[in-house]
Formats: C-alpha cells, structure tokens, sequence
C-alpha cells in the first residue's frame, strides 16, 4: 500500500528535459584507457536501456593502424571486464557495434583531419553529418592543438549552425594553475562559444552528488538546519585503498592536490552550501556554484605554510597484503616530492557559513575506499546529559555516502532499552541500494546523455574552474620546490600523516 503511495507521489522532471538528439560523437584517443573503460561502456549501457538517440554514430580517432572491425573486436573485450553490470548481456553488442567506426591519424597531422571530416561527411543521415561531438579523451596539452586544428580544418565552427550543432568536450585536469586554465579557456574560446563546451568533472554525473540538490531543495527540514547556527562543522572524505596503479607517470605530475581536491572536493562542497538557485535551468545553478566556489576564503599559507597538510604512502599493509610505497610505484620519480594525501580546512566568507570550518581531506592507500559528506551539528548545551556523558555524547551527524553503500544517514542518540540508564548513538539510514534496487548508472552515461541534450548543468563553466584554481593556488604554491619532511610519509593502509 505504501509502496503504491509512494509510486503515486513520484514527480517526473524528465518531461522538462532536452531531448537527446541524432549525433556522431568523434572520440579523439580512441584506443586509450577512457575510452575503453568508461565511454564506451557507458555508451552501450544507454544502448541496452534504448536511451541513445537514433540514428547514432561514434567514430574512434587515434595513432594506431588499426581497421573499424579490430577496433570494436578490443572494445568487446575490454567491455567485458570493465562494465558494471555483471550479468550484462552482450547480445545487443553486434548491432551497437555496427555504428563505431575508427578513424586513424596523428592529433597533429593535417591530412588525418582531412581524413576525419571525409569521414564525418559519409553518413547517409544528415544529423549524423550536422550534430558532432568532438570528445577530446586525451592528455591535457593536447586540447588546445586538437581544437585549433578542428578548427583550421572547418570541421569544428563558432558560429551556431542551421539544422546543426557542434559540441566540445574536454576532459579534467583542466589546467595545471589558475594562469594555464585561464591560457586553456582562452585558447579554446577562440574557436568555440561557451555554449558549445562541456568541461568534465565526472563526479558531478554521480547518482548521490546529483541527488545532494534534490535533498537539500526538495526538502524542507533539512534546509531550515542548513547554517551556521546549526552546524558544527562539515567534513568531506574521499579515500581510495588503491595506490596510482597503472596512472604513475600522469599521477606524478599531477598529486592529489589538482586530481581531487581542486575538481572533485570543491564539486561537492559547493553543492553542500550553495544557496537554492533561482531556478533549475544550468546558468541559474552553476551561477550559485559559482558564488560559492568564490566566497571561499583561499588559504593563508603566510609564513608557516602550515594551512593543510600533505602527505606521501610508503610500503605498509592493506587487507593483509604487502602494498609498494608511492616513490616505487612504476613511472614514478623514485625522488617524488608529489602528495598523495592532501587534508585541510577551509572557511566560507558568506552570511550562512561564516566561520564554519570545512574539513576536506583525500588521499591515496588508505584503509578504506569511501566518499562522504559528513555534516556534524553543534552540541547540546552543557546540561542534562551532557552534562554528565562529557565528549561521550556523541553530537548528531547526517552523513551523505557518496560511494559506496550509497545512501544517507541520520546519527543521534537514542536509549539503550533495559532497566539501567544509558544513552548510545543509533542511525536512521536511507540505503539506495535497497530502496531503489541495483541500477546505479555510471556518471558517464549520465553527462554523455547531456552532452547530446545540450544542457551544460552537470559541466564546469569557464569562471567556476578559474574559481576554484584560485582556491588551491596558494597551497600549491607553498609546497611546490619544497621537500617532503619525514613526518608527512605515511604508511599505506593508515589514515594519513598524523
Ligand atoms: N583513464 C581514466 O580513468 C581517466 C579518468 C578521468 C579522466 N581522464 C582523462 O582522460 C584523458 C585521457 O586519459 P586516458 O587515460 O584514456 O589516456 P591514454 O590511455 O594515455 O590514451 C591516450 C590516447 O590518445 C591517443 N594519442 C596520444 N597522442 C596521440 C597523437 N599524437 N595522435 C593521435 N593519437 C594520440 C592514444 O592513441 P594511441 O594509443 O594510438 O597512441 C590513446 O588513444 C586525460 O585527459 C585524462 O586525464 C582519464
């Protein structure tokens, strides 16, 4: 009965979405690890629940020699291990396959973009030749060479199109710093409008960051506890037990610093305290997140630099296995000054968090792999029962799993049943798991559908990836040429440097 109820109460905002509509998406590092791990999984996911529009193309582009049938012959294969869905069955597999074609060139050779916008022109179906995603899944000081050439080659125009659309999508890191996101953003505005670009942060694609709005706004109760005279203070972990893997050499450049903090992290908190959007159309949010990402008061390194702390794994044990230390990691310098860790406090200088603090802390080989948002309400007064339990009252907390065990819950303290007095913390959870069953899409099925929809609300737009390099700059700064000293080493399989 009440699941029926429930069924009755559903509000569908879908009908107020953009359409997807026909389109060849154009895959620059076509034979890398995205592609095969995320994109086209993700891809032939949407094809299985008949979510792709139709008619569909993606045309693969990359170094290797390599024919259109060896191409989805190794996406098969990959497909196979990485796909989510365990019990997935590929039967659907052969007529997905009939729209991938691979187009073989060098990013800068003229002659392959020639090649490329022959290939473009092939399709019988006209959206296939007028709608075009160019998805840049390539090292990062590609972009801007990519987009020019595109460009030169007239395959890719600012101007808007009749009957037609050009999109452009760039994966993260964008930029290295504040001043190469701002040389990025310029480079590619002069050959794209912001309206055609669709900057990455595949967190934002995630069910429970998503749903992050939908609680706070579609709710009231928690809202009216959403402040500073309410809450403590706010906690935001995402802890990885996996070391740099395969990813060393790009890892090594990069630290935990730019690769989550600086994109992810700051993603989260900015959906965590931005004020409620004047309406759900993207500018109107992304302006909030914006505003947000501003009032974030940059931490003051002064002459201590002791505003967050950094760390690095060394050998040690996770889940009773011996795990290697960063600095022996493949492709790593074995002299690396880059942080795997990364923990600090941040303060939001607006009405509602004013002297809030924010803890956000991240890091690599750690006991546990989990994200979340724990937000930590203030005390009781010193009385009653405080009074006598001390620190062992526990405060209430409302923790927001992001991954895994995805779900919600409410920590307060409740009376353990029996003829003594005593007071322990119990939870009220909110599982996705088993309220909703096993269907979780993965973020990129999510953005994908929005890129072919056109709607930029899920994407970071050209101020909000400026404001939040403005906010790690200085801490990046003050560590850059600066030796690690022994206390920031830690051991993998513990929770961080002390
Ligand atoms: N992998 C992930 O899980 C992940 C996650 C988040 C973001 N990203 C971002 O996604 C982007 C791609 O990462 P990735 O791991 O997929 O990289 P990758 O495995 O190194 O793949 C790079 C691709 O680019 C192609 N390529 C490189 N130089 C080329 C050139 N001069 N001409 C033509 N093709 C060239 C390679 O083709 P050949 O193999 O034929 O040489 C390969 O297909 C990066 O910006 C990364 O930061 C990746």
């Amino acid at each position: 009965m009440v699941d029926q109820l429930d069924e009755l109460l559903v509000c569908r905002l879908d009908t107020r979405r953009k359409a997807v509509e026909p389109c060849t998406i154009v895959i620059f590092g076509a034979s890398g690890d995205l592609t095969s791990r995320k994109l086209i999984p993700a891809l032939y996911h949407l094809h299985v629940i008949n979510q792709l529009p139709s008619p569909f193309r993606v045309i693969g582009f990359a170094r290797r020699e390599k024919t259109s049938d060896v191409w989805r012959d190794e996406l098969l294969e990959d497909l196979k291990t990485f796909s989510r869905g365990k019990n997935l069955d590929f039967s659907d597999w052969p007529e997905f396959a009939r729209g991938l074609f691979y187009c073989q060139g060098g990013f800068e050779e003229s002659e392959s973009y020639q090649k490329l916008a022959q290939q473009i022109g092939d399709a019988d179906h006209e959206a296939l030749r007028r709608n075009v995603i160019f998805y840049l899944a390539t090292a990062p000081t590609q972009f801007a060479g990519i987009t020019e050439r595109l460009a030169n080659s007239g395959l890719l125009r600012k101007e808007e199109q009749p009957g037609g659309w050009l999109r452009l999508v760039v994966e993260k890191p964008f930029g290295r710093d504040l001043i190469s996101a701002r040389q990025l953003n310029s480079d590619l505005a002069r050959f794209t409008s912001e309206k055609q670009l669709f900057r990455i942060d595949h967190y934002l694609g995630k069910e429970t960051v998503q749903n992050i709005l939908m609680f706070r706004f579609s709710n009231s109760i928690f809202e009216q506890l959403w402040n500073r005279q309410v809450i403590d203070h706010v906690q935001i972990t995402v802890s990885e037990k996996l070391g740099v893997g395969a990813r060393g050499g790009y890892y090594d450049e990069s630290g935990a610093l730019r690769d989550m903090v600086q994109n992810h992290l700051l993603q989260v908190m900015a959906l965590v305290t931005m004020e409620p959007p004047v309406s759900l159309q993207a500018e109107d949010v992304r302006d909030e997140k914006v505003k947000l990402i501003k009032s974030i008061r940059a931490p003051d390194c002064g002459e201590t630099s002791f505003c967050a702390v950094r760390g690095q794994y060394v050998s040690g044990v996770i889940d009773n296995q011996p795990a290697p230390g960063y600095r022996q990691e493949p492709k790593v310098d074995p002299q690396s000054n880059t942080e795997t860790f990364v923990a600090m406090r941040l303060l939001i200088d607006n009405w509602r968090w004013s002297g809030v603090p924010f803890y956000l802390r991240t890091g690599k080989r750690l006991p546990l792999t989990s994200s979340e948002v724990r937000v930590q309400f203030r005390s009781t007064p010193n009385v009653l029962f405080a009074a006598q339990c001390g620190p062992r009252l526990d405060a209430n907390a409302l923790t927001l799993r992001l991954q895994p065990n995805e779900g919600i819950s409410l920590h307060f303290n409740g009376k353990v049943p029996g003829t003594s007095l005593e007071i322990r913390p119990v939870k009220m959870q909110f599982d996705y798991h088993a309220e909703f069953g096993a269907y979780t899409p993965e973020a990129y099925e999510r953005l994908l559908l929005e890129v072919m929809a056109g709607d930029p609300t899920l994407f970071i737009r050209r101020d909000e990836v400026e404001a939040a390099w403005s906010v790690v700059d200085p801490l990046r700064q003050a560590w850059s040429g600066k030796p690690l000293n022994e206390s920031e080493f830690y051991k993998a399989g513990s929770w961080g440097p002390p």
